[in-house]
């Protein structure tokens, strides 16, 4: 196909010698399959900042390191190198997250480089060569399900042991390679140890595993293994030898029934203040 637009200083570098063609549109990053020499790989063009959505929120940055106190303040206010400074620091997550969880020994597809916001990286294929479906999409036997429920809750366990949270992991971010479970999409990755949210996001990440592969195992849907995960990351007790239970023992402390009462209490008054200020119009 003729050469994206996007894709040409890659081609003009020697990088990529030919584009094959497109593979996804979303909402974040237009996907080719490219030829380099003799590999065929996937290359990963993100949008523009005003065209990406919900990753973009404070959320996913808070933690996130950049080079000096300049950048950080240009970054604060929005000016113009501010905002290409987010842009940079957005394009390289995912390479640098590809990184260190592939030397973390997490399944993700190798990367090459991120030259101009394009990431090149190894297209992740089938036992045909073609590019892999998506876990959402493959229909699965009850065992299957099981084993891939177990490596990607390790796969996890490796995460979070080399300090990321995913912060969007889903049956439509995990493929389906011959070898099982690969993780892809880590560009709002989270530093699990900067971030306040990364505890909740970790729950979620984990959720959505057993959502997808609840449809082949119901009783996937009742196990708590994010709770269980971050309670033994916090408590320094996490390593990827870690024996998991799906299961958290009950708060030994008698619940403080008291302070839900006054927090009702509260709650009540602000509704009934709300109600009063409102009929005063
Ligand atoms: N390395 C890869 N190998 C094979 N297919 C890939 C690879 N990377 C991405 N894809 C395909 O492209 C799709 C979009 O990639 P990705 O999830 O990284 O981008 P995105 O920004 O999240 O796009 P979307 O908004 O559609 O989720 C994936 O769902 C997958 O089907
Ligand atoms: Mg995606």
């Amino acid at each position: 196909m003729k050469v994206p637009k996007r894709l040409q200083p890659l081609v003009d570098e020697g990088l990529v010698d030919t584009v094959l063609r497109q593979l996804m549109s979303g909402k974040e990053a237009t996907v080719y399959v490219v030829r380099c020499g003799d590999d065929v790989r996937c290359a990963k063009v993100y949008k523009e900042a005003s065209q990406r959505s919900f990753r973009q929120a404070a959320s996913y940055q808070e933690g996130r390191k950049v080079k000096n106190s300049r950048q950080a303040r240009a970054m604060e206010k929005g000016t113009r190198y501010g905002r290409k400074m987010q842009e940079e620091v957005w394009q390289n997550a995912e390479v640098d997250a590809l990184y260190r969880l592939a030397a973390a020994g997490v399944r993700v597809p190798r990367p090459y480089i991120c030259f101009e916001g394009v990431l090149l990286m190894e297209l992740v294929t089938d036992a045909d060569g073609h590019a892999a479906p998506r876990l959402a999409e493959v229909d699965l036997s009850m065992e299957q399900a099981l084993l891939f429920h177990a490596q990607l809750l390790r796969e996890v366990v490796l995460m979070l042991c080399a300090g990321v949270v995913h912060g969007d992991l889903s049956g439509y971010n995990i493929l389906v390679d011959a070898d099982g479970p690969v993780i892809i999409d880590l560009p709002q990755a989270i530093d699990a140890a900067g971030n306040t949210e990364a505890a909740a996001m970790l729950e979620r990440d984990v959720a959505n595993l057993a959502d997808c592969l609840g449809r082949f195992v119901p009783a996937l849907l009742e196990l708590q293994y994010g709770k269980e995960i971050w309670a033994l990351y916090s408590a320094g007790l996490l390593t990827p030898e870690t024996v998991l239970t799906g299961r958290v023992a009950a708060p030994a402390r008698p619940a403080d029934v008291g302070a839900v009462l006054r927090e009702i209490d509260i709650a009540r008054r602000e509704e009934e203040e709300r109600q009063r200020y409102l009929q005063q119009d």
